[in-house]
């Protein structure tokens, strides 16, 4: 299993391409499954999550053409095979499920495994299976398989989320745009994916008003055609990307930045006395002399501070002046890059769904292990500030949502490389 060695205490200099978004490409993949002619998603990023997602979609009978070096994915679902999402692929990655509602609204029927992902929660699937219920889906859960059929197809409706799930208000969205008549999704996700997503779905033909508020109302089409869309800037790899000259001194520009997309982390960042600045290629983020200073941080659904920056945040606290309060609201389990941060010397109490951490002076180099996909980058942005050599092992989750992270931090002056073995 490959692991990172990173070295701390070089400051940074340089840009940072960020990449599109893994988040809003797996969405916008399932989405070929609503139209006959072919879907051409440009900006792809390559991450391993988008392999599953590509393998899923084939054992559908998907054609999927990689061009670019995987940045440009050509999907054509005129041929469908089958309609079973098996748990062979669907355990890899939750996401999966986004299958689900694409597949009801043109074919009539879905079996989908219920899914895996990071272990970071129960994630269950009650959201998505009460929203499509209500556009007239029946659905049963056998030997782990959610088996869903929609005779005579889906019935447009009125959707009250009890939760603005980000997967459920995306499965519900593509589903409606097939539905007969209108779809309103009331307490709806407003996550920049969602935004995306409708975007690519109105070119594809579909009638979407409201997404980025609340409440989406959709009102169903016979058919949909086809489409060419670049997927959005990946907000969380910008996020993390913008931490790493806060942790190792010096200045980064990442490339392709949008102030708009990490409003709430940028708060967050000015609150700790880290200076960013719109540039006309992104975003710009610089460390001052000293220690950047404590923060309290409660992460909420968009456009609040999102769940996939409070590792790198919690890392970037360990070594800030004074003690922070960090809430986690998303999932219930999401602090296990906390034991392996007091490795390296942080001071953190975990009680329940909070973590305090009082900042130290420096954190020293240690073997880690990365835990989740954001616990493992979380763990190298801390070694790119401590003293000494961190190894970070188990980085296959790291592979599932940045690519090239040894590459692109080398680039800017990081010492860090990636061995295999
Ligand atoms: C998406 C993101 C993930 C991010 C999360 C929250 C993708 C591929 N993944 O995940 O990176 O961390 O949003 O911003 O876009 N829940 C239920 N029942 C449901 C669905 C969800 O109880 O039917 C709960 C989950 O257990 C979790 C919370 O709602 O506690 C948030 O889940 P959700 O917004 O659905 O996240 P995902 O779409 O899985």
């Amino acid at each position: 299993m490959d692991s990172i060695v990173v070295k701390g205490g070089q400051p940074l200099s340089g840009q940072i391409k960020i990449a599109g978004a893994k988040n809003a490409a797996l969405t916008l993949m399932p989405a070929t499954l609503l139209s006959e002619e072919p879907l051409t998603l440009t900006n792809a990023p390559r991450l391993s999550d988008i392999k599953t997602m590509t393998a899923l979609l084939q054992s559908l009978g998907v054609e999927v053409t990689a061009m670019k070096d995987g940045n440009v994915q050509v999907l054509s679902s005129h041929a469908l095979t089958s309609t079973t999402a098996d748990y062979d692929i669907v355990r890899k990655m939750r996401a999966s499920n986004l299958v689900l509602g694409p597949l009801l609204a043109r074919h009539h029927q879905a079996v989908v495994s219920l899914p895996g992902g990071c272990a970071i929660g129960a994630r269950p699937m009650d959201i998505h299976v009460t929203a499509l219920e209500a556009l007239g889906a029946e659905i049963e859960l056998k030997d782990g398989y959610l088996h869903a059929v929609a005779k005579g197809g889906l019935k447009g409706a009125k959707v009250p989320l009890r939760f603005a799930s980000v997967g459920a208000t995306e499965n519900v969205l593509m589903a409606a745009t097939l539905a007969k008549g209108i779809t309103v999704i009331e307490n709806a996700a407003r996550e920049p994916e969602i935004v995306d997503l409708a975007k690519c779905l109105r070119t594809m033909g579909a009638q979407i008003e409201g997404e980025g508020t609340s409440t989406i109302t959709v009102e169903g089409v016979d058919r949909l055609g086809a489409a060419s869309h670049a997927v959005v800037t990946d907000r969380i790899e910008l996020g993390t990307y913008m931490l790493a000259p806060v942790f190792a001194g010096g200045e980064v520009e990442c490339l392709g930045g949008r102030l708009d997309l990490v409003e709430s982390f940028v708060e967050k960042l000015d609150a700790a006395g880290v200076s960013v600045t719109q540039t006309q290629a992104g975003l710009k983020v610089s460390r001052a002399n000293g220690r950047a200073k404590a923060v309290d941080v409660t992460t909420e659904v968009f456009p609040g501070f999102p769940t996939d920056l409070q590792a790198q945040m919690m890392a970037m606290l360990c070594t800030a002046e004074g003690t922070s309060v960090l809430e986690e609201k998303i999932f219930e389990n999401r602090f296990m890059h906390a034991p392996e941060l007091v490795r390296m010397g942080a001071q953190i109490e975990v009680h329940g769904g909070t973590a305090t951490v009082h900042g130290v002076e420096r954190l020293k180099g240690a073997p880690v292990m990365a835990t989740d996909l954001r616990a493992s980058v979380s763990l190298i942005l801390a070694g790119l500030a401590a003293e000494g050599e961190t190894i970070v092992s188990r980085v296959y989750h790291l592979d599932r949502g940045y690519e090239h992270v040894e590459e692109k931090l080398s680039a800017v002056g990081a010492q860090i490389e990636r061995v295999t073995g």
